[in-house]
């Protein structure tokens, strides 16, 4: 099987989903967030303070082009579509889109303190959200929409859409 990209927003549920989704196709799960901090024993938060978030572009670019290619559910990060090069990279793969709302995100994320971008008090999440609608359209092959849907659901939804 040919790997299986999910990108979207933060709060989309990628990672869920990518467990749902492996235990149904019998794959292994990657996460570049995941792949990030193994590799550079950092934590996204500690990267984002200490290099900021350019030198995360550049890691996570890193580990998207080394996930996998066969027999993995990978799940990335909601700003992987930020740079070209990975939007390029990811419209010649199998990507799924999870689109979530504004107000389901809010919901979801409301008490995270963990997400350095969606704690950046000097940004707005809202017109971040809107202004990458395009990019994960342009990477992806599919979009599923998973407001009221749970984690199950959209994994069976994946099934029959692939
Ligand atoms: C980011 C999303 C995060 C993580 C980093 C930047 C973004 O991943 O990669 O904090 O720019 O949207 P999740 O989508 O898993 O929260």
């Amino acid at each position: 099987m040919e790997s299986i990209y999910l990108i979207g927003f933060m709060g989309s549920g990628k990672t869920t989903v990518a467990h749902e989704l492996a235990k149904r196709c019998g794959a292994a799960v990657q996460d570049t967030d995941r792949m990030v901090e193994i590799n550079y024993e950092l934590s996204i938060k500690e990267i984002f303070a200490a290099f900021g978030e350019d030198t995360f572009r550049a890691y996570e670019h890193q580990m998207l082009i080394n996930t996998n290619p066969a027999n993995t559910i990978v799940s990335t990060g909601g700003g992987i579509i930020e740079s070209q090069q990975n939007i390029n990279w990811l419209s010649t793969h199998q990507v799924i889109y999870l689109k979530t709302s504004w107000s389901e995100i809010v919901r979801r994320l409301q008490h995270d303190k963990n997400r350095p971008i969606w704690n950046d008090q000097t940004k707005d999440k809202l017109a971040l959200l809107n202004a990458r609608e395009e990019k994960y359209l342009q990477a992806s092959k599919y979009v599923i929409q998973t407001d009221e849907k749970n984690p199950k659901e959209i994994a069976n939804e994946i099934v029959r859409l692939i």
